[in-house]
């Protein structure tokens, strides 16, 4: 039982497990009084949204990481196994959001299959991806961006750059004011209004895709095929140091790379055919940024020997080995665009998830208020920039980064078995797209999800367990208090 403070009344434990039906979610969500999120995003957009949150720091520092530490040039073979197991999510999501185009994504899908308080589990999962996601590109922007600026002979304060709690063995600074910044000017855009943030998106994915391109297009021709010989450098004797196991330990690195394409469900209420729209985005954007990821890899690891990657900035390590000085500056280019479009769309999914919490109770109403003429959750969107933006500022990239792929693993998990379970339950929903291969399709993707989780370190299981037992305690002060009563 939870004691409910509006009403001095208990609420049954039951309704911890209560499920919403899709229609309900339906129906609840047409009502909505008064404004409501402008459906503002077509087919094209939507892929780009996906692009735009996909692309990101993952291909252009993890590359170099995994190829010089785990898989040596079968770093691609990492890229083609992460995207893989995506591509089996990938089509659970378009299912769910052709199914259920509301905004909050795998959070209401787990209210429609397994109840509120796992539905708050997920949401609250959920801000390890895209919170914390932002948090953690946005650090990565910030190193690009002051590497940019020592280029052109202009030094900021270190301490000013550098966050608080460092990474061991590294120094600490006061506050990383680039990496906050970066967050505030994006949540200012995205609470400005959806239709000027998805220009601005696309333009930027633009210029992203054009320069990974050219990577590919220009470095093709410096390949030298000895670079790629043997493919898989034989294991150190150590799991995940090289060998089998080392493209393993890979793919579940860069499946950090792949984060982002879920993005795009969170938008099925702010696109103009959702049930057409959204599979298309979720699916088009996965599919070439896997071909993408690839290319660049090969690319990287032909040019230069894999040994040489271990760098923050592989990929214009590999540009400059071919000798094009100037190759160096459009991959700056290119990543600073990448990642500023990571940022975008991950802000804006953040926002949007807590939309649909707030609907039902689980957070404060504000978060579900929206601005009468924007059309945007603009005084969310600013809230969710200031905690992003403080979390960017004080903490380092691994221990923000090494969270978002088991909180994004968990949710990826948990979208496939609620397929699975609203195909059993109720068969005779329209479903505007089918996820083919049913269940086989779900259960390998849950599979891939397990197999790279138990691949991530103990720590951060640990940390995850932290993470979700705070969210725990919120839930039964906050949450099931305020939960409509049925
Ligand atoms: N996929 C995103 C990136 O690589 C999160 O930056």
């Amino acid at each position: 039982m939870v004691h409910d403070t509006t009403t001095g009344a208990r609420t049954p434990t039951r309704q911890l497990f209560a499920r919403k039906s899709v229609e309900q979610i339906l129906a609840e969500h047409e009502q909505g009084e008064g404004v409501r999120l402008a459906r503002a995003l077509g087919p094209v957009s939507l892929t780009a949204l996906g692009i735009g949150g996909i692309i990101g720091a993952g291909i252009f520092v993890l590359t170099g990481t995994v190829a010089a530490n785990s898989a040596g040039p079968g770093v691609v073979l990492s890229f083609a196994l992460a995207g893989l197991a995506c591509a089996f999510v990938a089509l659970c999501y378009a299912e769910l959001a052709a199914l259920i185009p509301v905004a909050g994504s795998a959070y209401t899908y787990t209210y429609a299959t397994l109840g509120e308080l796992f539905a708050w589990i997920i949401g609250w999962d959920l801000v390890l991806e895209y919170g914390l996601g932002a948090a953690t590109v946005a650090v990565g922007w910030a190193g690009y961006f002051n590497r940019v600026l020592s280029g052109l002979g202009v030094a900021l304060p270190p301490q000013w750059t550098t966050a608080m709690f460092a990474a061991p063995g590294h120094a600490g600074g006061y506050f990383n004011i680039p990496a906050a910044l970066v967050v505030l000017a994006l949540s200012a855009l995205l609470a400005r209004g959806t239709r000027e943030s998805s220009m601005f998106n696309n333009f930027i994915v633009l210029v992203k895709l054009a320069v990974v391109l050219i990577v590919i297009v220009f470095g093709a021709s410096y390949v030298d095929t000895a670079h790629w010989t043997p493919l898989v450098p034989e294991n150190t004797g150590e799991f995940g140091h090289f060998g089998w196991s080392g493209v393993m330990r890979g793919a579940s690195i860069v499946f950090f790379s792949y984060i982002g394409f879920d993005a795009v469900s969170t938008a099925a209420q702010e696109a103009e055919l959702p049930q057409r729209d959204v599979p298309i985005g979720i699916i088009a954007s996965l599919f070439i940024c896997t071909i993408l990821f690839i290319g660049v890899a090969a690319v990287a690891t032909g040019v230069v020997s894999y040994t040489e990657l271990n760098v923050p900035d592989p990929i214009a390590v590999a540009m400059d080995a071919t000798g094009a000085s100037w190759m160096a500056w459009v991959v700056k280019i290119g990543a600073l665009a990448g990642l500023t479009t990571v940022i975008l769309a991950l802000l804006f999914g953040q926002t949007r998830v807590f939309y649909s919490m707030a609907h039902d109770r689980l957070l404060p109403p504000v978060f579900a208020r929206l601005h009468k003429s924007w059309g945007t959750p603009a005084i969310s969107q600013m809230v969710v920039g200031v905690l992003v933006a403080i979390a960017a500022g004080l903490f380092p990239i691994a221990i923000l980064g090494e969270m978002v792929s088991i909180g994004t693993l968990s949710a990826f998990a948990l979208v496939c078995g609620a397929v699975i379970y609203l195909r059993r339950k109720s068969p005779e929903l329209h479903r505007p797209f089918r996820a083919p291969g049913i269940p086989l399709v779900p259960i390998i993707g849950i599979l891939s999800c397990f197999a790279l989780m138990a691949a991530l370190p103990i720590e951060t299981w640990i940390r995850l367990f932290v993470w979700m037992a705070v969210g725990l305690a919120f839930y039964y002060f906050y949450g099931s208090l305020r939960t409509r009563r049925r």
